[in-house]
């Protein structure tokens, strides 16, 4: 059909659902497919949505011909098979985040999607949600000056995760934020942390950052809090902002607050501090849904042949990212440079994968 884009969703557990009721909100996608390993759950989606086949199989949705786009919400380990079998069938591919794990996945995720001119998208849901993309336009106005650092809680009584450790959880969130505020990737990266609940994944750490602008990052990471934070503080040379995204107004707010330092005339160099505390102002914000903006984003960018906006190269910035603290995590903290740059070493023979290629942005998908 003319315009629409037909989709198979794999994954029908937490996640999954929100991305069906979404793509059944969308005019430009026919979802066609639902497809769960259980059976509790694809019946589940049949009774919410009797128009959807769905099946246990998943070699069914990317068999079928008329499918054109496959949507993965399956657990992150098994992010790149499926990709990979979808790409391979000739789907356009959404996955959510992170989009592998391991960069050395992501770079043929990557490869594979741009010699058959197909999409690769990752679900970087914060970049669509308005809070983060109006902190985005105010970053880039100047209005908060040189960025100085930033410090972001992401902490609750959150669910202890099996297969990953609360790093590859939750920090995909923050660090695709930053990456996206900044415009840049960080050249060191450093993270301790400790798994409070013996013999499980680690479900407390710290992840700190730093990039080539000068700017430092911190981001606090756990599922053993006794309440829930979703908080970023930015502290430019101008002005500084609050981001709370519990707040369900008011999310954002801009302090007009900072401290100059003033050399007085004929004081041999000593100098004076003076302390600013003017207005605080909440910018409005969109009120969009962030996943109805991240669905419309990966059809118009499958009917438009144009790489979306978190692209795989999106995804790889990340996935490396989280390999840098993973791997800080092991040698406790101590800082990983760029150098290990998407698995390799510089001065190491034995490399992690093979050599970087950098993928600024996922090429340009021609007709
Ligand atoms: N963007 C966000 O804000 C956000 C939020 C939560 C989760 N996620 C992501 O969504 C993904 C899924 O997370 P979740 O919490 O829904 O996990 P989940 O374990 O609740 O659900 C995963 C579902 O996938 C099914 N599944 C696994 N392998 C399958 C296969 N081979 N074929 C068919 N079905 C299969 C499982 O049966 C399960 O129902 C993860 O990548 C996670 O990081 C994203």
């Amino acid at each position: 059909m003319e315009g629409i884009v037909r989709v198979g969703l794999v994954g029908y557990g937490y996640w999954g659902p929100n991305l069906l009721r979404n793509y059944m909100g969308l005019d430009k996608a026919d979802v066609r497919w639902v497809c769960d390993l259980g059976a509790g759950r694809i019946a589940l989606a049949k009774s919410r949505y009797p128009s959807v086949t769905v099946t246990q199989d998943y070699a069914d949705v990317i068999g079928d011909p008329e499918v054109d786009a496959v949507l993965i919400a399956t657990p992150i380990s098994t992010h790149y098979e499926l990709a990979l079998r979808a790409l391979e069938a000739g789907k356009h591919v959404f996955v959510e985040k992170p989009l592998t794990s391991t960069s050395r996945d992501a770079v043929k995720l990557i490869e594979l999607a741009n010699a058959n001119r197909l999409t690769l998208m990752v679900g970087h849901t914060f970049e669509y949600s308005p809070p983060v993309m109006k902190i985005k336009e105010i970053i880039d106005s100047g209005e908060l000056g040189d960025i100085h650092f930033m410090a972001s809680s992401r902490v609750n009584l959150g669910l202890h995760q099996k297969d990953v450790s609360v790093i590859w959880d939750l920090a995909p969130h923050d660090l695709s934020i930053f990456f996206y505020w900044l415009g840049e990737e960080p050249t060191h990266i450093g993270a301790v942390g400790r798994s409070c609940l013996d013999g499980c994944n680690p479900d407390v750490a710290f992840v700190n950052l730093a990039f080539p602008s000068g700017a430092i990052a911190e981001i606090q990471l756990s599922w053993l809090s006794p309440v829930k934070l979703r908080r970023t503080m930015i502290v430019g040379s101008r002005k500084m902002l609050l981001y709370d995204d519990t707040e369900s107004v008011e999310k954002v707010k801009i302090y007009d607050h900072g401290v100059t330092r003033k050399v007085e005339p004929d004081s041999y160099g000593e100098y004076q501090l003076s302390y600013r505390t003017g207005d605080i102002v909440s910018p409005r914000l969109d009120t969009h849904e962030p996943l109805f903006t991240e669905a419309s984003e990966f059809v118009d960018s499958v009917l438009s042949r144009r790489p979306p906006r978190t692209d795989g190269a999106s995804g790889l910035r990340v996935v490396n990212a989280l390999e840098r603290a993973e791997e800080s995590l092991k040698h406790n903290g101590s800082r990983v440079d760029e150098t290990m740059n998407y698995g390799r070493r510089k001065d190491d023979d034995q490399l992690l994968v093979e050599p970087y290629t950098p993928y600024v942005h996922q090429m340009f998908i021609g007709p």
